[in-house]
C-alpha cells in the first residue's frame, strides 16, 4: 500500500460550493477522456454529482477493469481504490481524494491474525478450505485468498462466490464480515450449526475441535459499524404502525435483522427493488443514509425511509468532499499526482488472481 496523503491548502478551503462545482467542471472538461471519476452510492449528493459513473463496489470494480482512462479518481473508500488499482493496467493511475478514508470493517481482518487462524485450522483438519474475502478488505487479504485457491466477493455476488468455493472445497473461511457470511450462507440453506464464528483472541477461535471439524463455514469476527445500527425492535415498531411496510436490508446487518426483514440484498439489489416497486408502496431501508435519501428524492411517489430514528452514515465515505475532490483534480491537471493508490507489488498479482475469479463469476 502506498499512500501519499496531501493536505488541502487554505485557499481551497474557502471556496464556496458554487465555485468548487464550476472549477471541478472546468478541470473535467480539460482532462476529457483521460479522466474517469467513479462514485460509490454512499457519497454525498454534491460529490456524486461529479461522478462519471456511480455504482456499488462490484459495479465500480468492473468499470475500473474495463476503462481506458489514464487517471481514475475514486470517490469511495481506500479498499475500493486499491481494488481499482489492482484491476487496471500498469500505466493507469488510481487516486482517492482522501487516502485516509478507510473502512472499519476492512480493518477487522489483519493479515497476521488471519495467517495464524489459517495455520490453526489446518492443524486440526485435513478438509480442503477455500478462503473468501469480502471486497471490504486490504490488498494483503485479497492476495491471501488468491494464493490459497480462494476469491473475493462483494455483497452482489457473495452467494455465487460461496457456490464457487463449495464446488472446490469442503469448508469456507469467510473474511472479514461475519454478517454477510452468515446471512448469505444461511440463505443458501447452510444451517447455523454448520456456521461458526472465529474469535481471534481465543484458541481455536473459541471453538471446540469437533465444531471446527463439523463447520462448513467459518466466519471472521468482523462487522460494519454503520450497518450495526439497525435493530429488530425498530422493525417491529414500524410493522405495528404500518402492516404494509416493506423492510429491505443490506446483508451487512445482523442475522436477526436480516431474518425479520422482507428482503435482503446488496446495494444494487436495494436500488433495483425500490426502482421497480409500485407507486404508493412504503419502504424502510437498512443501509447508509446518502443512498436512502437519494432513493427518497428519486421516487417521491413511493414512501421511503431509513430503518432507524436517526440516520446512520459512514464517516469514512464522508471524508470525500467537494473540496478535496477539486484539489485532487486541480493537482492532476498541474501534473502533480497526489493521493495515488499503488498496491504493493508483493500483493498485487495474487490479489488480482482473487479479484479476477470474482469478476468471472456468473451471478
Ligand atoms: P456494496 O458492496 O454494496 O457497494 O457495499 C460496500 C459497502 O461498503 C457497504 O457498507
Ligand atoms: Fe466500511 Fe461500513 Fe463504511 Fe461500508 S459503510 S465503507 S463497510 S464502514
Amino acid at each position: 500500500m502506498n499512500i501519499n496523503p496531501a493536505t488541502v491548502p487554505e485557499a481551497f478551503l474557502t471556496l464556496s460550493a458554487d465555485e468548487l462545482n464550476d472549477r471541478i467542471r472546468e478541470v473535467k472538461a480539460k482532462l476529457g477522456k483521460r479522466l474517469l471519476i467513479l462514485g460509490h452510492h454512499y457519497m454525498t449528493d454534491e460529490v456524486i454529482a461529479h461522478a462519471d459513473e456511480r455504482g456499488d463496489s462490484f459495479a465500480l470494480a468492473k468499470i475500473a477493469a474495463q476503462t481506458d482512462a489514464g487517471f481514475i479518481v475514486f470517490c469511495g473508500v481506500h479498499f475500493m481504490a486499491e481494488t481499482a488499482d489492482i484491476v487496471t493496467t500498469a500505466t493507469q493511475k488510481v487516486f482517492i481524494p482522501d487516502p485516509g478514508a478507510g473502512c472499519f470493517l476492512a480493518d477487522c481482518a489483519r493479515i497476521r491474525d488471519v495467517e495464524d487462524a489459517w495455520q490453526e485450522i489446518k492443524s486440526i483438519t485435513l478438509q480442503s478450505i477455500i478462503p473468501i474475502t469480502y471486497v471490504n478488505s486490504g490488498a494483503d487479504m485479497k492476495a491471501f485468498c488468491g494464493d490459497n485457491g480462494g476469491l473475493v466477493c462483494t455483497s452482489s455476488n457473495a452467494a455465487a462466490a460461496l457456490k464457487w468455493a463449495f464446488e472446490r472445497g469442503e469448508k469456507v473461511i469467510f473474511f472479514p464480515d461475519q454478517h454477510l457470511g452468515r446471512n448469505t450462507a444461511f440463505a443458501m440453506g447452510i444451517p447455523l450449526e454448520e456456521i461458526i464464528l472465529w474469535n481471534t483472541d481465543e484458541p481455536l477461535g473459541g471453538n471446540a475441535p469437533a465444531a471446527v471439524q463439523r463447520a462448513r463455514v467459518i466466519l471472521w469476527d468482523g462487522f460494519c459499524i454503520v450497518h450495526q445500527e439497525f435493530n429488530v425492535d425498530y422493525i417491529e415498531k414500524l410493522r405495528q404502525n404500518d402492516p404494509q411496510i416493506n423492510i429491505i436490508v443490506h446483508p451487512e446487518c445482523d442475522f436477526d435483522v436480516a431474518q425479520a426483514a422482507d428482503y435482503m440484498g446488496s446495494t444494487a439489489y436495494i436500488i433495483k427493488m425500490i426502482e421497480e416497486a409500485p407507486a404508493g408502496s412504503h419502504w424502510a431501508v437498512a443501509t447508509e443514509r446518502n443512498l436512502v435519501n437519494r432513493l427518497k428524492s428519486a421516487y417521491p411517489e413511493k414512501r421511503i425511509e431509513i430503518l432507524q430514528s436517526f440516520e446512520p452514515y459512514c464517516k469514512s465515505m464522508a471524508q470525500i468532499t467537494l473540496t478535496n475532490l477539486f484539489y485532487q483534480l486541480d493537482q492532476l491537471d498541474s501534473g502533480n499526482l497526489i493521493n495515488q493508490i499503488v498496491v504493493e507489488e508483493q500483493y498485487a498479482e495474487s490479489a488480482r488472481t482473487a479479484l479476477n475469479r470474482m469478476l468471472e463469476l456468473t451471478q
